[in-house]
């Protein structure tokens, strides 16, 4: 009786761990859908004319890009070792692998960021401004970003 016990709750913990996993891929995955609402959903939208532009719309894009890209270090910090169920795009392996390259990956984006915060204020000035922060994107995911489906 005791033996099963243990084998249940040893079970149980099993479980437990595995749950708390795809809570940590779910929650990275979140944190780059967030990032790209306002990268995709807003500004590039606006680069397009899909949506007119909007300085303050702009504005609060960028910060939101600022500070979800501030979280992305420590958002990352483990690997949950599997995938959002039915995700696009997962995380590899090398990102734990090589954490502190993934982590020299975040600065550029940041300092991209810094540079145009506050000083967008036409399309023309939106669309550099939005060059500017994928490309640095685009230098994280092509290392550490992998397609799934
Ligand atoms: C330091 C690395 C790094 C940086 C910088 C980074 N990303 Fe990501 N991104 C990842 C990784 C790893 C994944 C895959 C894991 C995931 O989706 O959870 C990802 C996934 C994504 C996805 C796919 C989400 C999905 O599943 O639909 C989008 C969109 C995205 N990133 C947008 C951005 C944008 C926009 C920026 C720049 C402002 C950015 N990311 C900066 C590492 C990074």
């Amino acid at each position: 009786m005791k033996r099963m016990m243990i084998v249940v709750s040893t079970l149980l913990l099993g479980v437990g761990a595995v749950m708390a996993q795809q809570e940590i891929a779910v929650q990275q995955d979140n944190l780059m859908r967030s990032i790209a609402k306002n990268q995709y959903g807003i500004i590039q939208k606006m680069t397009k004319g899909d949506i007119p532009y909007d300085r303050k719309a702009v504005d609060q894009a960028i910060e939101s890009i600022e500070a979800d890209v501030g979280k992305i270090a420590k958002t990352f910090a483990i690997n949950p070792k599997q995938d959002v169920v039915n995700a696009t795009y997962g995380a590899s392996s090398k990102v734990w692998q090589n954490k502190a390259d993934f982590d020299s990956k975040i600065p550029p984006v940041q300092k991209a960021i810094a540079e145009v915060k506050g000083k967008i204020t036409d399309v023309a000035s939106l669309k550099a401004a939005y060059t500017a922060i994928n490309d640095r994107c685009t230098d994280c995911h092509e290392t550490y970003r992998v397609k799934l489906k």
